[in-house]
């Protein structure tokens, strides 16, 4: 037997209500892997988990994504032996721990010259800001791009890459301070969407003309004057609800700003089989081995610091990818 130490919640709520047990791992059954993790991400969609925006099933584990070596494999893996170095992402919940077991469908290798911090702030990120700009919106050299949350872990990403692309990005922040950020990690232009009437801000900084696309993570307190810097036919994307769902509304809503495209993908369908994520992920980690997708380490926390985290990730203190080392 192993034990693991994980953060669990027994209710959904504040940060406080996540608490670090120390558990008895089962053996691995014939297509598990038993994984030691060495980093661990923050996603913003786990304050979504920890709140009961996703499942309501409960008590449950945390934490979607890490990286480490594997300790253990059943009887029909295949694909790893002991002591490969692997990362997983949207595998269920349970990252938040020092080591878990899973299903091996959803562990890809991580190669030499990746270390495993990089690894760990840049999976999900990256594939969804991958998917975001190849396959939601194609960007291509002349676009306009608005890129919301600018300055955080999949902003960071998608302004550097949709820059590498050929188009002009124009980023948002919610605070001076993350603008210099925004900036550094190649946005073009960068707004501070803290202040009223900052659809106008960016219509300045344009010169008058809307964005091909807007990736609108912000959710409620953004959403509708987001509709505002769309150009007509152009692509409306809610990526994220980082600050509260959306209300709802009229359909023809889009018609009036200019006949827009909208839509709300998840990372969960475009990686879904194993032949995806592989596939994805050799593209992402090109893409990183280029230069185009960097790692951007804001803050590093231990499991025993994991309510501070979330306060701090709620306060929009953080930048950039936070990784947690177990
Ligand atoms: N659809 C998908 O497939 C997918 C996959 C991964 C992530 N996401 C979404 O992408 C977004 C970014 O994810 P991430 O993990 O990289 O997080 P992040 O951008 O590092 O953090 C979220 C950011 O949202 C901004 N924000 C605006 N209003 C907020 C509020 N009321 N409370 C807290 N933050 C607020 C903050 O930036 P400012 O202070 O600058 O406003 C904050 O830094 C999230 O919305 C996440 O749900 C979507």
């Amino acid at each position: 037997m192993c034990q693991a130490r994980r953060v669990v919640i027994d209710s959904f709520g504040m940060p406080e209500v996540m608490r670090l047990e120390t558990v008895e791992l089962p053996a691995c059954e014939a297509r598990q892997v038993r994984v030691r993790h060495t980093a661990i991400a923050f996603n913003f969609i786990d304050v979504y988990d920890r709140e009961g925006r996703n499942s309501k099933a409960l008590p449950s584990a945390l934490g979607r994504e890490a990286v480490g070596v594997v300790e253990a494999v059943g009887d029909e893996v295949t694909e790893f032996k002991v002591g490969d170095r692997v990362a997983y992402m949207d595998a269920g919940l349970g990252a938040y721990s020092n080591r878990r077991v899973l299903a091996v469908d959803r562990v890809v290798p991580v190669p030499d010259d990746l270390d495993d911090e990089t690894v760990a702030s840049l999976l999900m990120k990256g594939l969804t800001a991958q998917y975001l700009l190849k396959k939601t919106y194609p960007v291509k050299a002349g676009d306009l791009v608005l890129v919301h949350a600018a300055a955080g872990g999949v902003g960071q990403i998608l302004c550097r890459w949709a820059k590498a692309l050929g188009a002009t990005v124009v980023g948002t922040v919610g605070s001076e301070a993350k603008v210099a950020v925004a900036l550094a990690a190649g946005a073009d232009h960068v707004i501070n969407y803290s202040k009223p009437g900052w659809s106008q801000a960016f219509l300045a900084v344009t010169d008058g003309r809307k964005a091909d696309v807007v990736y609108d993570s912000v959710g409620r307190d953004t959403f509708f004057e987001s509709l505002e810097c769309v150009a007509s036919l152009g692509m409306m994307v809610i990526s994220g609800a980082a600050s509260g769902p959306i209300p709802d509304f009229s359909p023809s809503l889009l018609k009036k700003k200019g006949g827009l495209f909208l839509t709300s993908p998840s990372v969960a369908f475009h990686y879904k089989g194993r032949e995806a994520l592989l596939a994805g992920v050799d593209t992402l980690f090109d893409a990183i081995r280029q230069g185009f997708v960097r790692p951007a380490i804001g803050a590093r926390y231990s499991l025993e610091d994991i309510v501070r985290m979330h306060r701090d990730a709620q306060a929009r203190c953080l930048t950039g990818a936070t990784v947690i080392v177990p």
